[in-house]
């Protein structure tokens, strides 16, 4: 009996002995798994949210007059029931009239479409369109996406030149107030590249030189009125170019078009 056993148990002592091994084996993988499964953030910036003296959710927050009648317009847009899908229109409106989205701007969001305070959170993390903490009169966003590094003289040049014009590092604030700079994705307007966004308005083809006129026109226009603000270039192409048409004036499509009757002159 024992001689039949011997050799099963030989083979299980062979199995485990294998399977202790692949066991021994094993945890260097585990281990890699558990470094990659948590993403790393360098910042909360991006969403936790904690009460500062001018963001916490003591401070009122209603929306004005104005307001109301365009969230009154906007919310005729939904079916009653699904008047929650109005929650990106109306964070932005609170984001202009606030400055920035701020815990009561969003509070009030989810009070006026009967949310859960924490779906509209959800909503504000998410979307970097939101700013959850003050920016100033004029928001720099330079892109930096490959179209603008190539493009022209480079977003890198024009990233430095507001830099050490503006004596900020990303994400900072000038001292006045007035101008707030971050670097940003592909804002799609490549082809003029390479370009910033000032608040609402893209301005394109620049220079080192020319965006700093444009900051130089920014900040005087801030403390003037009328004929300071006229200075200010209109937002586009700085090059001249009235849109995105060749710099180099027109190279196709010269000839008069071929009618009907006609192929191509060659045939
Ligand atoms: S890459 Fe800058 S706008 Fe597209």
């Amino acid at each position: 009996m024992a001689s039949k056993l011997l050799p099963s148990l030989v083979r299980c002592g062979v199995r485990a002995a294998a399977a202790s091994s692949r066991v021994a084996a094993r945890p260097q993988t585990t281990q890699l798994r558990t470094l990659t499964v948590s993403a790393c953030r360098p910042s909360d910036a991006l969403q936790v949210h904690r009460n500062t003296a001018d963001n916490n959710p003591e401070i009122p927050f209603k929306f004005n007059a104005q307001n109301e009648k365009v969230i009154a317009e906007i919310l005729k847009r939904y079916p009653p029931q699904y008047k929650k899908a109005a929650v990106m229109p109306l964070l932005d409106l609170g984001q202009r009239q606030h400055g920035f989205t701020s815990i009561s701007v969003m509070n009030e969001v989810a009070r006026i479409l009967d949310m859960p305070p924490m779906r509209v959170y959800e909503v504000a993390t998410f979307y970097t369109m939101y700013n959850r903490t003050p920016v100033g009169k004029f928001f720099i966003q330079a892109c930096t996406t490959t179209p603008c590094q190539l493009g022209g003289c480079g977003s890198d040049v024009i990233v430095k030149a507001i830099i050490s014009h503006l004596g900020i590092k990303q994400g900072e604030t000038t001292a006045d107030g007035l101008f707030t700079f971050i670097e940003v994705e592909c804002l799609g307007a490549c082809v003029n590249a390479p370009m910033i966004q000032i608040n609402d308005d893209y301005y394109e083809d620049l220079t080192p030189e020319s965006v700093v006129d444009l900051l130089k026109a920014l900040k005087e226009s801030a403390g003037a009125t009328g004929a300071s603000a006229a200075k200010i270039p209109a937002p586009g192409p700085l090059s001249g170019r009235q849109t995105c048409e060749n710099s180099h004036g027109q190279t196709n499509l010269t000839q008069e078009p071929w009618g009907t009757e006609k192929t191509r002159p060659e045939l």
